[in-house]
């Protein structure tokens, strides 16, 4: 891995690399094709690269919580994100691995899969969802996962984000999938992107990594990073003008 902006650095340490300011934060980490595309055959894996999957490694031992929406869980086979070594120091005074957060309204999520049985008590999986929820599956759902409700027919992220914190999970990661994002992105909560452009082209129908709701967030370029020929971007949000003067 090498660093090649803002200055040059061979095997850069890529916890410092991806620091992240203390209290609350919420970076998009996601993977794209060099033209664009957010999954290959339906998923994001065949994107990806050993570098790319170091990073995210790294991205959710830095979070609090890991956010998804539920098509994301559902396609990518979500589990619990279990403890690693490598976290016991960056993770030091905070519980050992964070927990998913699922963002749906239908709730037709696998909820006897290990995302939901397989948890540890310090990172219970947490459903996000509406007062318009079917009743049955929220109550199924708070059986094994802490149960959010955050707006009537939609997801509110404001106030998603808002009872995130509310709990102490202030760094928030956000893995996707792109209409997840580009509501977030709309509501004006991204702070941070972490994007590896792939150098692969796809064509095809594959959604940008933010797919929906049109809205603009100006981001100046932090860090790249490369390694076998994949870029690895952090874009953070620039404080507006307004904000500035
Ligand atoms: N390239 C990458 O890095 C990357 C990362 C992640 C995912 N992906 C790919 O992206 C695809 C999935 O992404 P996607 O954009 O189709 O879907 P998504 O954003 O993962 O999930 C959409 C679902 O989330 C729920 N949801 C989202 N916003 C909501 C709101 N405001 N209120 C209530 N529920 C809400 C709904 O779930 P319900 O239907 O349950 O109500 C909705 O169907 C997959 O192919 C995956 O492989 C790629």
């Amino acid at each position: 891995m090498r660093r090649i902006h803002p200055d040059i650095e061979d095997d850069p340490d890529l916890v410092a690399a991806y620091a992240q300011p203390p209290g609350e934060w919420l970076r998009i980490n996601m993977v794209s094709s060099a033209d664009g595309g957010a999954w290959l055959k339906g998923l994001s894996g065949g994107l990806s690269s050993e570098g790319d999957r170091r990073i995210f490694g790294i991205l959710r031992g830095l979070s609090d919580v890991i956010l998804a929406g539920a098509a994301t869980v559902r396609t990518e086979g979500y589990g619990p994100a279990r403890p690693r070594e490598s976290w016991r120091a960056l993770r030091a005074g905070r519980p050992p691995a964070p927990p998913v957060a699922v963002v749906t309204r239908r709730l037709d999520l696998d909820l006897g899969s290990p995302l939901f049985t397989e948890t540890e008590p310090y990172a219970r999986t947490i459903v996000i969802t509406t007062e318009s929820a079917p009743a049955d599956r929220r109550a199924e759902a708070a059986k094994n996962a802490d149960v959010i409700v955050a707006g009537e027919y939609r997801v509110d992220l404001t106030l998603a984000a808002r009872e995130l914190r509310d709990r102490g999970l202030a760094a928030i990661l956000c893995e996707g999938g792109p209409r997840l994002n580009a509501q977030l992105a709309a509501a004006g909560l991204v702070d941070e992107l972490c994007l590896t452009l792939s150098p692969l082209l796809i064509g095809g129908d594959a959604a940008r990594i933010l797919n929906g709701t049109a809205s603009q967030t100006r981001l100046g370029l932090a860090q790249v990073l490369q390694e076998e020929g994949f870029l690895f971007c952090r874009y953070v949000r620039e404080v507006s003008d307004e904000l500035a003067g």
